[in-house]
Parts: C-alpha cells; structure tokens; sequence
C-alpha cells in the first residue's frame, strides 16, 4: 500500500489509493487492500450473494488470515462489508481464521471454518444481515483429525465444507496420509456441535502420476450434486509452497461412499487455486477460485495487494459427465462498445492488428473454422512494435491452447512461463474460445468444457493492442466479438 495511507484508512480510501495501479483488474473482486487466497463461506442470504475470502488487512503477504467480507445483488458489483472473522487471542484461531463454508442451519446463518494452529473446525454464528459474527464457546468442534489419522496426517485438517442430507449434516475435509497421498474425510452431524467421523470418502496416490498428478495433501474440498451424479472437487498440493490446481471426480454418493467415475484438472494454468462452489437460489452451480500472482513478493509489496477472484463460473454436468465451465452471463451487464467480425482469414506466418480495437479490460469471444484451425490465435496486450505481447495460440498437432508470455512483460520480477490447456476437437468441431482480459487477468474458456487462467504483467501503457495471428498455416475466423469493460 502507498507508505502515505495509514492502516486505518477506510475500504473506500484504500481502493481509491490503489485505483490506478494499471495491474490492479477493473471487473473482478479483489479486497480493498493487501492479501487475498480463497473464497469462503459462499452462500445467498436473503437474495443476496455473500463472497467471504482470505485476506490479511495487514499487509499483501499470507499472514494473520481474516475472513474479508462482500455482497452482490447480481454477481457482478460488489460491496465492501465489515472483516467477518478475526483471530481470537488465547482461542483455537489465534493464528489464523483458515478456511471454510457457511452453512444455513434452520435460520441461523453459521460459518464453519478452519482456526489454526493446530487445524481444528470451529463455528461462528451471525446476525441477520451477516454483519456481526459470534464464536461459541464450545469452540473447536472437531479438535484434530481423527486418532488413525493423527500421527500420519502431518497435523493438516482443513476447509471444512457441510451440506445436507437426509436431514442430517454432511462434511468433508482436506487431509493428507503421509507417504501415501491426499484424503477427503467424511463426517456427520444433526446439530453442526458433535460430529461423528465416517471414513475417508476419497484417497490419493502420491505414486499415480496419470492421466495428472494429485500431489501430496488435498485441501479446499467441495461435494456437488447433480442428481444422479456427484463431483468432488479438491486443490492439489505438490509442497505447502507449490500449490497445483484444482481437480475434480464425477461419480456416485451412494451410502456415504463415493464411487469415481471420471475426473480431470478442473482449471488449468497453475494460477487458479482453491475454488469454492455454492449453489445458488435458481439452481446453478457457482465457482470462484483464487487466482494467484504472477510476479515476486518484491512487486506485489511494492503494488499493496495480491491476489484477486476469478470471474463467477458456473458449472455444469456434460452428458459425458465431466464438468462444463462457463462465465456467468449476469458478466454481460459490463459491457460497453462492441465490434463483430466475421469470416477473416489470415494466412501462414501472418498477424493482422483490429485496427479500432484496443484495450486492456475486454471481452472476446472467436470461433475459429475447425478445418483451418492451423496453428494460430489472438495477440493481446500488444505494445504497437511487438515489444510485449501476450498471444493465446492453439497447436492443433499438440492438441493444445496455449498462452505465450516470454513477451506478455518487460519486468523480469515477472513468471512468463508459457501455461496450456489439453483441447482435443472433435472431426468438424469449431474452435470457440471466450475470453476475459481484466488489465492482469486473462481467463479462457474453450469450447464450454476447459478453461485457462493466468496472469500477465505489462509494463508499457501502449500494450493494449489485440490481433489475429495465423503460424503453422491458415486460419479463419467464422465470427470474432470484441467489447469493452466497466469496472465494478
Ligand atoms: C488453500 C489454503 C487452505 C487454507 C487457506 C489458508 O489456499 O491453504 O487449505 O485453509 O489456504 O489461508
């Protein structure tokens, strides 16, 4: 945070010191200040959405976790409310209020979190509005993990996230089997105080590496049903510093089992971490995910904050049953001026510049001509000579999309390591990409059932050239949408 602004300076005055930081997104949540990881505690009150997430209003470093706190009537705009959670000295959450979910328990809204250290479950129960948060005394409710798992657990016991059944409440929760891998552990209860632990509905193998890795711990678990289908999804630790991805199983509950049918990396690109899910009112399925930084602790102390929200994703159940992803179409109320193209060609080693596009807060979306899908993409946050550029290309031999950032940047404080996605079209599929570009963000779904996320950080005010680039071959463009974005 700029050294004038003091600590008790107000949401609003911390936002509006950090307003033209031309990394800092315009259209995603970020907190006021300082450090963000995961949403928590996703729930729709009274209408309203209630995003919780991870923050340190002490500084942009993971330290002292709170649970910061924000409302939306529509998932797009979102307004500041008061910290939700702080650490409790001499309680079991003194060195941290770690993750978790919020749970509707008959009327009385109830967080279910993480407090540290040790791991332990613990409760917080609301006011009406949510804004004033009281933890019982009975506080922790589950004191560790249960006494198999307690010397082999390594202490990790985290992320607690409940929902209903039968009447009764259910919870899974994060873990690790040292040497032996990642664990989701099941537990039951009928008021949220006692719970009885089941088993481990799922377990890793630190010695599987295909079709992907699932690393050595699982944490931020979430249950989602679909019907005749559940998914679990997880966040894979490689080490406590090398955070993976989120993955997902599609499967079966069944008799408190859970029976893996199919199961990928959920989103791809080592950026977006620990999502949550809620399900809203009207039925969908709603992700956000922390999307990390990109760039060294030395900058990002520099800049005052780290870390932002994803877009709100819905997701969905294919008929193939993996998981669909899609932005939210509430996300359409920010947009501004368009352009639409159709039918441009580009041929073999060329690039071609939107001559009237330009911008570093869009939205795109391009389908490309599965039969001349050659090698070939789209150039964003072009500097007018090329000197940066950030370019999404898809390597048709590869079976991949992938986003090129050895030029996204200048600065050499900055990752840009080239991220992919696996996209295997089917004979005569189009291409089709939708893409949300927010200063720093790039996020990238393809064809409704992948999505790439990642972060680049321009350091030229002229980078906010778009265009269309055709490598190994000619590429054509059935249709090409461009608008622009507000912030929130
Ligand atoms: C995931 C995570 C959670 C934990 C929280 C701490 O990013 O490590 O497992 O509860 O962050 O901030």
């Amino acid at each position: 945070m700029p050294a004038t602004l003091p600590k008790t300076a107000s949401f609003q005055e911390k936002r509006r010191a950090l307003a033209h930081d031309p990394h800092r997104p315009a259209y995603h949540f970020l907190p006021p200040a300082n450090w963000m990881n995961d949403p928590n505690g996703l729930i729709q009150w009274q209408g309203q959405f209630h995003l919780f997430y991870q923050y340190n209003p002490n500084g942009p470093f993971h330290g002292t976790i709170h649970w910061g706190h924000a409302a939306s009537e529509d998932l797009v705009h979102w307004r500041d409310l008061p910290i939700a959670l702080a650490p409790t000295p001499g309680g079991p959450d003194e060195e941290g209020c770690w993750s978790g979910c919020a749970v509707n328990d008959d009327g009385v809204p109830t967080l279910v979190y993480t407090g540290v250290s040790p791991q332990v479950v613990c409760l917080a129960t609301g006011s009406d509005e949510l804004l004033a948060w009281t933890k019982p005394a009975h506080n922790p409710v589950i004191a560790g993990p249960p006494p198999e798992l307690e010397h082999r657990s390594g202490g990790h016991f985290r992320d607690p996230y409940v929902w209903r059944a039968d009447g009764r409440y259910y919870m899974v929760i994060g873990s690790k089997e040292e040497g032996v891998g990642g664990l989701i552990l099941l537990y039951r209860s009928d008021d949220l105080v006692n719970w009885e632990y089941l088993h481990p509905l799922l377990r890793g193998d630190v010695n599987d590496s295909g079709p992907f890795w699932t690393g050595t711990m699982w944490e931020c678990p979430n249950l989602l049903d679909f019907g005749d289908r559940q998914a679990l999804i997880f966040s894979v630790q490689a080490t406590h510093t090398d955070l993976l991805y989120p993955v997902y199983y599609t499967g079966r509950l069944q008799d408190h089992r859970f029976t893996p049918e199919t199961g990928n990396i959920l989103v791809h690109g080592h950026c977006f971490y620990a999502p949550q899910v809620m399900r809203a009112d009207d039925g969908r399925h709603l992700m956000w995910g922390w999307l990390k930084e990109g760039r060294s602790p030395q900058r990002y102390h520099e800049a005052g904050w780290a870390g932002v929200m994803s877009a709100p994703i819905e997701l969905s159940l294919r008929p193939d049953n993996t998981l669909g992803l899609a932005p939210v179409p509430e996300l359409k109320a920010l947009r501004g001026r368009g352009w639409h193209y159709e039918g441009v060609g580009l041929n073999l080693g060329s690039f071609e510049l939107l001559a009237d596009v330009q911008g570093d807060c869009l939205e795109l979306a391009a389908v490309f001509e599965a039969d001349e899908v050659a090698g070939g993409g789209l150039l964003l946050r072009r500097s007018p000579d090329g000197e940066e550029q950030t370019r999404i290309v898809y390597q048709p031999a590869q079976k991949r999309l992938v986003i090129e950032r050895e030029q996204s940047s200048l600065d050499d404080e900055v990752d840009r390591q080239p991220c992919s996605l696996p996209i295997d079209l089917a004979p005569g599929e189009h291409l089709s990409l939708h893409i949300l570009l927010d200063r720093s963000v790039i996020e990238v779904f393809a064809n409704g059932r992948a999505c790439l996320a990642t972060r680049v950080y321009p350091s030229r005010s002229d980078s906010v050239g778009v265009g269309l680039l055709a490598r190994d071959g000619r590429i054509r463009l059935k249709s090409l949408d461009v608008w622009e974005m507000k912030s929130i």
